[in-house]
């Protein structure tokens, strides 16, 4: 037992054990074996934490943009140097491929990097009021920010989120998911040795009903960003009513990849194998629907079965192309959701449950449920794992019927070689981000984020830095 890591709350640049004294337990996917216990957050923690940030504000704010932005190149630099450290925790820890582990660290560096960029470089306007007036404005951070972060891109989305915040001159408070608290403290240990002020980036672990709900209520703070259910999204949003603190919501989906007749049928399963698989599919933007032209149905079912039988699901640690799902209740949950698509007439083409060769453990094949139609709740609701649903079409109008047919709207993929209906489309799809040709193309520099329940508020890019600032006009009479 002597490799179980003991985890703290990280306030104000110190390691602080919870306030109760209890701790939890935090696993390995792979194995399910215990691998760290870690200080279970309650209230008091959480107003420690929010006093420190507090404290800790006015200083960072005031600070020259360019010693900010120094700090966050620093920790850009410091994070790729480890990049081999930080992606064995968090693979271990969130059973995700190395080598895709390793890329979310990197992507990371980046977010650091592009929002240091962005310190000295986010102006405000000046207004022409005539000569007898001079009228501009501030772009003033928020204060202290809140982040509830998942545990599917555990230190990828503090990178997202808490890095433009930071740039900004506002201060952080992170709960990480309770599944996956290891690279957000090691994140705390980075910014520690590289001179972070004390206060800035903060730290408190703990289970959501415990953390995060006195957090996200807390009369001290400026604003929250969140990442995970619809359900929690909600709660969210009303524990911000209450002090009218802004808010930033991404909350899942169901996206379509929508395979037109014109389309390479390799192509097509590539892209799409690709959007339902990656991180064995517990991605909000995940491409969980197939929209495929019935005159191609076969053809790219063929490729996309034969593509997805090579791909190996393991531990994460052997770099596999699937590792295993979180935890199991999320296998629970995949597992039912098939087992809720036959009972509604889908037909299991592939997979359907953990592969031969894994008797035990949250490992789950790379599954295919044919003959879906549009209204099954495998069509309407996120799965969030391995698992795709297919679903015909005979023209463009249909296609966009179908995709534009669900409560979500995150993201959407369209395979077609036809520009002007490959625009059309993109026009018509209600989803934040429309990739063309290729599924998930875009990057830390491309604004993200939903319509309808997907959420609202947009990161990454420059456009996040609007989630963490808020406008001053000063208007002068000159006389
Ligand atoms: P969740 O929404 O319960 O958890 C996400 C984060 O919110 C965690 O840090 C959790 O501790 C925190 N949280 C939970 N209850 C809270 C509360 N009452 N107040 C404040 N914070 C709270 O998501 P969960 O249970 O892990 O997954 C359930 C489903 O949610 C998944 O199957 C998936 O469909 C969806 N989900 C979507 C994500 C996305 O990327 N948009 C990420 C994770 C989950
Ligand atoms: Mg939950």
């Amino acid at each position: 037992m002597s490799t179980v890591l003991q985890l703290s709350h990280f306030i104000d640049n110190a390691w602080v054990p919870a306030a109760s004294g209890e701790q939890f337990e935090v696993y390995d996917p792979s194995t399910e074996q215990v691998i760290a216990l870690a200080a279970r957050g309650t209230a008091p923690d959480v107003d420690k934490a929010v006093e420190a940030a507090r404290r800790a504000f006015p200083a960072w704010r005031d600070a020259k943009p360019r010693d900010r932005a120094a700090l966050l190149f620093a920790l850009a630099n410091a994070l790729r140097e480890r990049a081999a450290d930080f992606a064995h925790w968090e693979a271990l820890n969130s059973g995700k491929p190395l080598a895709r582990a390793r890329r979310e660290i990197l992507g990371t560096a980046r977010y650091f990097e592009f929002y240091a960029g962005a310190a000295d470089k986010f102006y405000g306007d000046s207004i022409p009021l005539g000569g007898d007036y001079v009228d501009f404005t501030l772009r003033e951070p928020l204060g202290v920010t809140a982040h509830i972060v998942p545990w599917n891109f555990p230190l990828n989305m503090i990178g997202r989120s808490v890095a433009p915040a930071l740039a900004m001159g506002n201060t952080a408070v992170v709960k990480p998911a309770e599944q996956t608290p290891i690279t957000a403290l090691k994140l705390a240990e980075l910014a520690l040795e590289l001179g972070f002020p004390a206060g800035v980036y903060n730290v408190v672990t703990g289970y959501g009903e415990e953390a995060g709900a006195p957090l996200s209520r807390h009369a001290d703070i400026d604003g929250i960003t969140f990442t995970g259910s619809v359900e929690v999204g909600r709660l969210i949003m009303k524990a911000a009513a209450e002090h009218i603190h802004s808010v930033v919501l991404e909350l899942g989906g169901k996206s379509p990849i929508i395979v037109f007749e014109d389309a390479d049928p390799a192509h097509a399963a590539a892209e799409t194998a690709k959007a339902i698989y990656s991180n064995s599919g517990q991605v909000c933007s995940a491409g969980s629907r197939l929209l495929v032209h019935e005159r191609l149905k076969d053809d790219v079912l063929e490729a996309l079965v034969a593509r997805s039988q090579t791909l190996r699901v393991g531990p994460a640690l052997e770099d596999p192309d699937l590792g295993p799902l979180i935890s199991r209740e999320q296998f629970e949950r995949v597992q039912g959701y098939v087992e809720t698509g036959q009972q509604e007439g889908a037909r299991v083409i592939l997979g359907g449950t953990r592969p031969p060769e894994r008797a035990r453990g949250l490992f789950f094949s790379p599954t295919i449920l044919d003959n879906v139609r549009p209204e099954m709740r495998v069509a309407q609701e996120e799965i969030f794992g391995p698992v795709l649903s297919v679903i015909t079409f005979q023209d463009e109008s249909e296609a966009l019927k179908i995709a534009n047919g669900v409560h979500y709207g995150l993201v959407a993929g369209v395979i077609t070689n036809d520009l002007g209906r490959a625009l059309r489309m993109a026009r018509g799809l209600h989803a934040g981000q429309v990739f063309i040709n290729e599924y998930f193309a875009g990057g830390e520099e491309t604004p993200f984020g939903g319509y309808k329940q997907s959420g609202f508020g947009r990161e990454k890019g420059w456009e996040a830095l609007y989630n963490y600032t808020q406008v001053k006009n000063i208007a002068i009479r000159i006389r």
